[in-house]
């Protein structure tokens, strides 16, 4: 199984913080962003991690992380993705590192408060498909939101204007390796991206999604200012990353 986080857009939803550097390199409490999303997937086990970065100062990340040793790492892989072409074209640019593999891929803005080792086992059991996580929320128009058929995902539709439950898909992905065929046949969306949601929605199509609800807190920390203050209160109170 490899980890794959994703570090690159421009985060203009934080402007002016992000004028100049990368949203993952923002402070959350007392740790930059991205440490959080790299020990979220080193506690679940994954020791075999590339991070996309992209846009302001995508050379910092290798200043800030080098080979991973803050994480007891003895590597970390990096690729560069230009431009704001999607969640999904990140992923794509990640093929040749996983190599046939299954991946856990990762948002670098996204912050939680327990381990997901459980949800990447039953994941590495399952023969093929896709396991995404599912949070309920307050503001389901922000988010990736998923439609229920009885307790099976039947679609997900990308910041719905009119949410059909309040289940957000969160930022984390875990796939077969039939995800980067599944990218090639993606069409840009009205925003110019390679949605993530479109991938989610081909595996559901194909009849290999599964899911789990996440337990404890969640954060899209880059959603907002608001989202991005609240998470910092939530680390400095609570914490994140428990090891159970
Ligand atoms: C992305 C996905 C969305 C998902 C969210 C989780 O949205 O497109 O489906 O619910 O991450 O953080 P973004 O925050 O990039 O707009």
């Amino acid at each position: 199984m490899k980890g794959i986080i994703l570090a690159g857009g421009l985060g203009t939803r934080l402007n002016p913080l992000t004028a100049i550097t990368n949203k993952h390199l923002l402070p959350v409490y007392d740790k930059p962003m991205i440490f959080y999303p790299i020990k979220t997937l080193v506690n679940a086990g994954i020791k075999d991690i590339m991070i996309v970065c992209g846009g302001n100062n995508a050379g910092d990340f290798l200043r800030l992380l080098g080979n991973g040793s803050a994480f007891g790492l003895k590597h970390v892989n990096y690729t560069y993705q230009q431009g704001q072409g999607g969640i999904a074209e990140a992923v794509g640019l990640t093929a040749h590192f996983a190599a046939g593999d299954k991946v856990v891929i990762m948002l670098g803005d996204n912050i939680i408060e327990k381990n997901i080792k459980k949800q990447v086992l039953d994941f590495e059991r399952q023969k093929s498909g896709a396991r995404i996580l599912l949070k309920e929320v307050q503001n389901p128009r922000e988010y990736g939101i998923a439609e229920l058929d009885g307790d099976r995902i039947s679609n997900i539709v990308e910041k719905p204007d009119n949410p059909k439950t309040n289940f957000a898909v969160i930022g984390i992905y875990m796939y077969d390796n039939s995800v980067f065929e599944i990218v090639r046949t993606l069409k840009p969306s009205k925003r110019g991206e390679l949605e993530i949601t479109d991938v989610n929605n081909a595996y559901i199509q194909k009849g290999q999604m599964s899911y789990s609800y996440l337990d404890g807190y969640w954060a899209d920390a880059g959603e907002s200012i608001e989202a991005l203050l609240e998470t910092n209160n939530f680390v400095k109170k609570y914490g994140a990353n428990k090891m159970d």
